[in-house]
């Protein structure tokens, strides 16, 4: 961990390992957005305190009961539709300017790294924005909120369910993979804003300290990583981002 005296000189370190590096991957969490006032999942006021994660976020929950799943969605995306990104998202798209290889994962659906004009992402978690039929498999934006009737329905009569990674499933074919190809061939793995026990995505953590990558975590507190990533800053994203890059 980085704290008091030494924070100057580690903030010096990763930020010159970081304009050395030609390649660079990111990972980022819901901690990214809460500058915006979008609810994380952990930690202090995350969702997960008030809601339970397997009435809400999982096949099965949606199986048994779409409309209050639909609801909670209806919910979100109206308090995302307000936010706007904050200075961490528009660190990472100057980031990607300069970079000759970049890649951003991000576990966040609320489609603020779109916003702000990020390019190269992997959605991992897929996109609150987006809906997809449950019969013919349609995949669709829609970016009304509130939705007119819950729950939604394609042209084909169909239910339609978030366009989102519940618990349970697997993420989309082959982005793992990719996400796993850019971590191994960056020189600096940015880790902002995740509480890091989600996987398969928590697991690039890891996957990038055997690769020898150097590690840059960015949270308000300590996770299962911090004592293994070369630098872990203890701050809010969107006041270090901007200075580490
Ligand atoms: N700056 C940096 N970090 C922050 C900030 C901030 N301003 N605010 C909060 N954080 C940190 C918290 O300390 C916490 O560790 O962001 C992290 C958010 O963690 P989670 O809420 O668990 O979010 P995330 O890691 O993205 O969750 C993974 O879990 O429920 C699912 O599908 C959901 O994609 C999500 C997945």
């Amino acid at each position: 961990m980085t704290t008091g005296a030494d924070a100057m000189s580690s903030l010096e370190q990763a930020r010159d390992s970081i304009a050395r590096a030609h390649s660079v991957a990111v990972l980022t969490g819901a901690g990214v957005s809460a500058e915006s006032g979008i609810p994380t999942f952990r930690g202090a006021g995350g969702l997960w305190k008030t809601f339970r994660a397997e009435d809400l976020a999982t096949p099965e929950a949606f199986a048994r009961d779409p409309r209050l799943v639909w609801e909670w969605y209806d919910w979100r995306r109206g308090i995302i539709a307000k936010a706007a990104p904050n200075p961490a998202h528009h660190a990472l798209v100057q980031l990607e300017k300069t970079k000759r290889e970049f890649t951003l994962v991000t576990q966040n659906v609320d489609g603020l790294h779109d916003l702000a004009g990020s390019g190269r992402m992997l959605k991992l978690h897929g996109d609150i924005w987006r809906m997809r039929c449950t019969e013919c498999g349609a995949n669709w934006p829609d970016r009304r909120t509130p939705l007119p009737k819950l729950p939604p329905h394609c042209g084909c009569g169909g239910m339609a369910r978030p366009g989102v990674v519940w618990f349970g499933e697997p993420l989309p074919e082959g982005m793992m993979q990719e996400a796993e190809h850019a971590v191994s061939s960056a020189q600096v793995f940015l880790v902002v804003g995740t509480s890091a026990v989600v996987y398969p995505a928590a697991g690039l953590v890891p996957y990038a300290k055997r690769n020898g990558v150097t590690v840059v975590e960015i949270n308000l507190e300590v996770t299962p990583f911090s004592e293994m990533v070369d630098f872990a800053f203890s701050a809010p994203a969107g006041e270090l981002l901007p200075q580490l890059v």
